[in-house]
């Protein structure tokens, strides 16, 4: 894959164990929900190195001294339904008082193409620092199509966070948005000729809410 200055690949060796289980067909619902959360916590603290921190007054039993905080309302959690669902208690680690507005898209399964069908979004969001989350980027459809819908609402600071990455997607979200930065833990080999990643971890909604 070409290089793209707005891609960032983890190379944790801790977020590879936890993609290692996760990937795994035998890892059942309820872990694979715990590694998906932990998976995202760790990459919410990794994509906020260039965090504008604001200057606080704080009193220590000694003196008072000025220290340096996130301006947490600032920011807020966009989960593309249903998988993404299952990130945002990882950034809600991060951020507890962080505002969810959702985006619902379902891929054609014949033409892969993205069709939304919710979007519901927090007043203000046009000036937060908007973390737009789906554990899968495949063709990237349905990322582009949420990173559009986001910019017709005003949005200009938007991290884009997949756990997997094809190739294919993570070359078509960074040339279609080169202002967004983004962020997949892992990125695999290609896309299968229905759209699924390999070697993947399967359909993502499925594994997270036990359907089919
Ligand atoms: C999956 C995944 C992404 C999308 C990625 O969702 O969670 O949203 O596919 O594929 P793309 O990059 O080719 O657009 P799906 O459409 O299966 O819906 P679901 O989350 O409701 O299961
Ligand atoms: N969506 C998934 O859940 N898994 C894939 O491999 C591709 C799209």
């Amino acid at each position: 894959m070409k290089k793209y200055s707005n891609v960032f690949v983890f190379d944790h060796p801790l977020i590879k164990h936890k993609v290692a289980i996760l990937r795994d067909k035998h890892t059942g619902m309820k872990e694979f929900r715990e590694l998906v959360e932990e998976i995202t916590t760790m990459m919410t603290y990794e994509s906020m190195r260039d965090v504008k921190l604001v200057p606080v007054q704080v009193e220590t039993p000694l003196e008072t001294t000025t220290q340096y905080k996130v301006p947490e309302e600032s920011v807020a959690i966009v989960p593309i339904l249903r998988a993404g669902l299952g990130m945002v208690n990882g950034v809600h680690k991060v951020f507890p008082t962080a505002r969810v507005g959702h985006i619902g898209m379902y891929r054609d399964e014949e033409t892969l193409e993205p069709q939304e069908y919710y979007c519901k979004l927090p007043d203000g969001i046009e000036n937060k620092t908007v973390f737009l989350v789906d554990p899968m980027l495949a063709t990237g459809g349905s990322a582009c199509d949420a990173l559009d819908a986001l910019k017709k609402r005003g949005c200009k600071n938007i991290k884009f966070m997949a756990i997997i990455g094809a190739p294919e997607g993570v070359s078509r979200v960074a040339e279609a948005h080169p202002d967004v930065p983004v962020y997949v833990s892992t990125l695999d080999r290609q896309l299968n000729e229905n759209g699924y990643i390999l070697p993947g971890l399967g359909d993502a909604g499925d594994r997270l809410f036990g359907t089919k």
